[in-house]
């Protein structure tokens, strides 16, 4: 796979806010890159958020002078996709179009016929299955999910996602590539939500069971997860950041694609916001209220009840986390990492875990499932095994 190098060409399908972040990314690294997208207003956008963000790179001191200017003219921004040629000499073609299963798969079918043979696919999808992109192609062996987290020029983390008909040699030089990219790396299996959106669902699903039973309100619960739990972004103020309408396609993603598994049942509460266009930050509304002059609502303060919430989300938490390990999802070194990187968690879930003591961990999780009888509360196999035996899963 010669034209996989570090000074090959990058071509990057999609100019909105993922794609173009990636081709900064790939032009910051040094390659020659080609942008394109369906919507010539969107290339012209996203040419202009990458020269100000490359800009204040600059004055940040975080790149050398005039390496804004350089780093900008190695982007080759094209209108239209219907130049495809434009792509033929790239070692890596990264998409990241809209979320639509027959519009990849048509948009990789397409690109085959002009491409190399040695020319590796890649998909930035979140929650579509990497082994149904690549399945209509011809070489769906050169298929691979490289998923980036947003603002990709900003957060470390990729998930380099082969599914079960991509070469082992595509993963590893693919993953090499973007290591080259100073990027954090993990390898991730083809199943839904990877490893970040799949492990860090109970995160936003537990606070909202806690919130619709009424436990605590959503200020209190988002103060406890920050100043108890020690995380960044209470789940509330990060759903409504995320915005409720992408949250929620991924909640459900992950809940059918895990055949119906009530511990990733979506909530009627986060539905209803979506119904009523109450979408975050971006629609002024959602959990909060962000008009000009709101007033955001007072948590309580109360250290024995927010370390209460923070124990019951960190046992769930750390229960996907271990169960992912189970179910080879990643290794549980991988699963740390990715949680710190792509989400900013404070520690690894798994190390967390076993700070807390794994034996407390599944007495909590016994707790809730002999209290709610609910199947979302049952501890993984794999936990109970490593309490019986005493074993460490980081050792
Ligand atoms: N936004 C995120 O937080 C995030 C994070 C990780 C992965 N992703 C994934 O990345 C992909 C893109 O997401 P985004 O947030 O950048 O979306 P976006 O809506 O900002 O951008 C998508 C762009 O693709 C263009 N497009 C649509 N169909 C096209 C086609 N057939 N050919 C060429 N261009 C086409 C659109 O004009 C648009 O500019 C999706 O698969 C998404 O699931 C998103």
């Amino acid at each position: 796979m010669p034209a996989l190098g570090t000074d090959g060409l990058v071509g990057v399908i999609g100019a909105g806010a993922m794609g173009s972040g990636i081709a900064q990314v790939a032009a910051v690294a040094g390659h020659q890159v080609v942008l394109a997208d369906a919507d010539a207003t969107a290339v012209a956008r996203a040419r202009d958020a990458m020269a100000k963000a490359l800009a204040r790179d600059v004055e940040k001191g975080r790149m050398p002078a005039g390496s804004d200017v350089a780093t900008l003219a190695r982007v080759r921004f094209t209108e239209g996709v219907g130049e495809l040629a434009a792509f033929r000499d790239c070692g890596l073609v990264v998409e990241a179009i809209v979320e639509r299963l027959d519009a990849k798969r048509a948009l990789f079918t397409s690109l085959e016929s002009v491409v190399t043979n040695d020319c590796v696919l890649a998909t930035n999808t979140s929650s579509l299955p990497v082994a149904a992109i690549g399945g209509g192609c011809r070489r769906p062996d050169r298929v691979l999910g490289v998923h980036f987290f947003n603002p990709a020029p900003v957060m470390p983390l990729v998930e380099i996602v082969p599914s079960l008909a991509t070469s082992a040699s595509v993963a590893t030089l693919t993953r090499t590539l973007v290591d080259s990219w100073k990027k954090t790396t993990v390898m991730a299996s083809d199943t839904p939500g990877f490893i970040v959106n799949r492990v860090a669902r109970p995160y936003y699903g537990e606070a909202i069971r806690m919130y619709e039973e009424g436990i605590a309100d959503i200020a209190t619960i988002d103060w406890a997860m920050k100043t108890v739990g020690g995380f960044r972004m209470g789940p509330f103020e990060l759903m409504d950041f995320i915005g409720h309408d992408v949250n929620f396609v991924v909640t459900r993603s992950v809940f059918e694609g895990m055949s119906f598994d009530p511990r990733y049942r979506p909530s009627v509460t986060q539905q209803r916001l979506v119904d009523a266009g109450w979408l975050g930050r971006k629609s002024g509304r959602g959990f909060y209220d962000y008009a000009q002059g709101a007033t955001p609502p007072a948590p309580t303060e109360d250290r024995a009840l927010g370390q209460r919430l923070v124990d019951r989300v960190l046992a769930m938490l750390v229960n996907e986390a271990v169960d992912a390990v189970l179910m080879r999802v990643a290794s549980p070194q991988d699963i740390d990492l990715a949680m710190t990187k792509g989400v900013n968690y404070p520690k690894g879930l798994i190390a967390w875990g076993q700070e807390i003591g794994l034996p407390i961990i599944l007495d909590r999780l016994e707790v809730l499932y002999g209290e709610y009888g609910e199947d979302r509360y049952r501890p993984s196999a794999l936990l109970r095994r490593i309490v019986r035996d005493g074993r460490s899963l980081l050792a």
